[in-house]
């Protein structure tokens, strides 16, 4: 029963195995925001350099996840179960909208940077709410894919189909190593 309950979660449980981290670091971003806005002048260039760490691992990782989901597993899924096109348009909407914003976001913080502490006010303001917009973006988004995308992948597809999906949901857990390789494929 065990046995057959873990064949039975297999790819939902390699997503949410896989989203765990972006799903933590989502949680630090949100607490390094409040830190940014609220804690005094004597931390502010340090919670500035995390917000940027933090910013980097989301336009490395998560864009770059982002981008091998639509290469590598979409169009898989989308030959094998028709009937989840119009989620999957719409999670490539999101894509297009978290890249969108994240760019938004980092020249955001790039100019709040520069400024005197006295005239940070209203633009912290704006950080914070474009910061937080990302954030419940991704929440949502990432629970969109494990809940009801994977779920239903789960559901419909035959053993060996299964198989090849996990082989390319592994494919988009390291974004930036994939990359390295392929430039070095083209020399
Ligand atoms: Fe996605
Ligand atoms: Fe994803």
């Amino acid at each position: 029963m065990a046995q057959k309950r873990k064949i039975a979660r297999e790819i939902v449980d390699v997503v949410e195995g896989d989203y765990r981290e972006t799903l933590q670091k989502a949680r630090h971003f949100q607490v390094v925001l409040t830190h940014l806005q609220y804690e005094g002048k004597a931390s502010w260039g340090r919670n500035i350099q995390r917000a940027r760490e933090l910013s980097r691992f989301l336009s490395q990782e998560v864009n770059g996840h982002m981008g091998e989901e639509e290469r590598t597993v979409f169009p898989f899924l989308q030959s094998h179960i028709p009937k989840l096109e119009s989620l999957i348009s719409l999670l490539c909407l999101e894509h297009q909208d978290f890249k969108k914003n994240l760019i938004s976001f980092q020249s955001l913080l790039e100019t709040l940077a520069k400024k005197r502490s006295g005239a940070r006010g209203r633009l912290m303001g704006k950080l914070k709410e474009k910061g937080m917009y990302l954030i419940y973006l991704l929440q949502g988004h990432l629970l969109e894919e494990s809940g009801i995308l994977y779920k239903v992948a789960e559901r419909e597809l035959r053993r060996d189909e299964k198989r090849e999906l996990i082989r390319r949901i592994r494919v988009t857990k390291h974004p930036s190593e994939i990359k390295i390789k392929r430039r070095y494929a083209k020399k």
